[in-house]
C-alpha cells in the first residue's frame, strides 16, 4: 500500500528548508549506499551526522509526532533519523530494495525497515524526471508529489528513482519500524481507522456501534502490536 500525506510541512516551513539546503555541503551519495546500492545510487547527500541534516530531521519528525494520519498509517516504533538527498544532472537511483535491518546512529539498536518514507522538497515543476518509481501487485505507480507532501511505502518494494534530466529533486527521506510489522495487517488497521474517524462526527458521541468498532481497533492492535 502507497499511502500519500499531504503538506506535512507547509509551503513557508519548505521554504526555509529550501533556503537552509541551497547552502549545505552535499556530498556523493555513494559514500552511504551498501555495496550492492553503490552501483545503483547517482546522486547527492548531506553528511547523516551534520549539524543541518539533524536540525532539519527534527523538525520533521515533530511534524510528524502531531500528524494524526501519519500515525495511523505507520504505527511508528522507532523511526530513522531524517536523511536528505539531491538529484540532479541524469543523477538517479536504479531499481533497489532497501536494506532489512539498521544500526541507528549513536545508538546500539537496529531498526528493521518496514515503511520508506520520501518527503518532496521540490515543486514537480522545478525538475524533469525523478518519479519515485514503486513496484507492487499492480505494476509500477511512479510518484512525484509537491513540496511538503510525503509518501509512505513498503520497505519490501522494489523501487528507483527516474533520472532527473533537468532541474534538482530535492528530499527527505527514512524508515520507519512498525508496531505491526505485517503490512496486510497494519493496512486493515489504518483502513478501520480511518473509517472510525469519519464516521464519528456524523453520529451521537458514545454510540454503541462506533464504541464496538472503537473496541474492535484496539483490540486487533492488542494482538498485532510488538512495541
Ligand atoms: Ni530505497
Amino acid at each position: 500500500m502507497l499511502t500519500c500525506i499531504e503538506r506535512v510541512l507547509s509551503k513557508e516551513e519548505v521554504g526555509q528548508f529550501r533556503s537552509q539546503l541551497s547552502r549545505a555541503d552535499w556530498q556523493d551519495g555513494r559514500s552511504t549506499a551498501g555495496s550492492l546500492a553503490k552501483t545503483a545510487k547517482h546522486n547527492q547527500q548531506l553528511a547523516d551526522g551534520s549539524a543541518l541534516a539533524q536540525q532539519l530531521g527534527q523538525l520533521i519528525l515533530r511534524k510528524l509526532g502531531q500528524h494524526p494520519l501519519f500515525i495511523s498509517a505507520a504505527l511508528p516504533s522507532k523511526i530513522y533519523p531524517p536523511k536528505f538527498n539531491r538529484y540532479a544532472d541524469g543523477g538517479n537511483y536504479g531499481t533497489h530494495v532497501d536494506s532489512a535491518l539498521m544500526q541507528l546512529p549513536d545508538s546500539q539498536a537496529v531498526l528493521r525497515s518496514d515503511l520508506s518514507v520520501t518527503l518532496f522538497l521540490a515543486e514537480p515543476e522545478e525538475y524533469e524526471g525523478g518519479e519515485l518509481e514503486i513496484e507492487g501487485a499492480f505494476g509500477a505507480q511512479a510518484v512525484k508529489l509537491e513540496a511538503g507532501d510525503l509518501v509512505l511505502y513498503p520497505s519490501s518494494s522494489l523501487h528507483r528513482v527516474a533520472p532527473v534530466t533537468a532541474g534538482a529533486r530535492i528530499a527527505s527521506f527514512f524508515w520507519i519500524e512498525s508496531l505491526v510489522a505485517d503490512e496486510a495487517q497494519r493496512s486493515l488497521l489504518f483502513d478501520l481507522d480511518q473509517t472510525i474517524q469519519r464516521l464519528t462526527p456524523a453520529l451521537p458521541a458514545g454510540q454503541a456501534e462506533l464504541l464496538r468498532l472503537t473496541g474492535i481497533y484496539h483490540n486487533l492492535l492488542r494482538l498485532w502490536a510488538r512495541p
